[in-house]
């Protein structure tokens, strides 16, 4: 009788590191931009378990074209992409997510560590356990962090070829440009000379498209935004009547950005920590900007930031670009 030969059972080694700073940054943050004379709160704290999932939903409203494109753009261009990147690298995904662009990629390069970098650790374990399902010899190591921040990532021994930042979903655009000039600067660093990025970017249009696409008939982006202050009730005890709230989000032409704002529908105040805060009727929380880069622009940007701009795969209607750049 035949006996099977012996198969080696390998499997891809898998671990975790949290850099998230304490809660008691969450608490500062709030109080601080509460205490503005426009009120606001930075936008990473949109991503609790009901806002990761919230946003999943805003990825597949019809309004939002984004994901979508860059999506036709990643499979229409994937083999390209994956010679442009080549063969044995440290592949680090910045605002992992729940990681589904992120499966076509790895399927196509084949890294030999991948390094999911996300603020809600419990979304980024749940992606990494689907992606070491789907591909069990991928070398794993899920960062917890705060990527808007410096971040030094552990150094793992393992013969890479060089490292790769992909930073997808037109993120970059939630960073003023001053900002995202910074990130780019702290990416340069992170992959180091000869290394690479690659970046999408949502692209300049019609206001009306814009608007919508932040702004959408179902309301789930609105839903997405109130849940801030449902999640400021629920971890720094906060009292907003989250029902006396509205959304506001519209296309600056003239600064060429989405600003996302919560609308007091009311005069009315809350109490955080023991502080008091008091709202005038249409008196907004400004939560997010998303800006839109022209082709030219981004590459301007990116190339003062120590990237050459390499590569530049659009749909045909330029509504969104994926920028494959080297670190020079
Ligand atoms: N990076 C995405 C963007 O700017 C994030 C995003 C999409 C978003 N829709 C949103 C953020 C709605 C807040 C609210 O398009």
């Amino acid at each position: 009788m035949a006996v099977p030969a012996a198969v080696e059972q390998q499997q891809g080694i898998v671990r975790f590191y949290d850099f998230l700073p304490e809660r008691r940054t969450f608490l500062e943050d709030v109080l601080l931009g509460l205490s503005r004379a426009q009120k606001t709160i930075p936008p990473k704290y949109f991503y609790d378990a009901a806002g990761s999932q919230l946003f999943e939903r805003i990825c597949e409203l019809p309004e939002y074209y984004p994901t979508r494109t860059e999506m036709a753009i990643m499979n229409a261009c994937i083999g390209e992409i994956a010679q442009f990147i080549g063969p044995s690298v440290q592949l680090m995904e910045f605002g992992s997510g729940a990681g589904v662009k992120t499966r076509l990629l790895i399927e196509h390069v084949k890294p030999l560590l991948y390094v999911p970098i996300e603020i809600d650790g419990a979304t980024m374990q749940a992606a990494a356990a689907d992606l070491s399902a789907r591909f069990p010899l991928l070398n794993i190591a899920g960062i917890t962090a705060d990527y808007s921040r410096h971040l030094v990532l552990p150094e793992f021994v393992l013969p890479i070829s060089k490292k790769v930042a992909y930073f997808p979903g037109s993120s970059i655009g939630n960073f003023t440009p001053e900002e995202a000039s910074e990130f780019l600067r702290r990416a340069r660093r992170m992959v180091g000379s000869g290394g690479l990025l690659l970046i999408g970017v949502d692209l300049k249009k019609d206001k009306a498209t814009l608007d919508a696409a932040y702004d959408d008939a179902a309301g789930v982006t609105a839903k997405f935004n109130l849940n801030l202050l449902t999640r400021i009730n629920r971890e720094l005890g906060a009292e907003f009547q989250v029902s006396r709230w509205g959304h506001k989000a519209f296309y600056d032409e003239e600064q060429g950005r989405i600003e996302m704002h919560l609308v007091s529908r009311f005069a009315q105040f809350t109490r955080i920590a023991g502080q008091r805060f008091d709202f005038a009727p249409g008196e907004t929380i400004h939560t997010e900007i998303s800006c839109k880069y022209s082709v030219d622009e981004f590459a301007a940007m990116s190339k003062s930031s120590g990237f050459s701009c390499d590569h530049t795969w659009t749909d045909e209607r330029g509504m969104f670009a994926v920028f494959g750049m080297m670190a020079i």
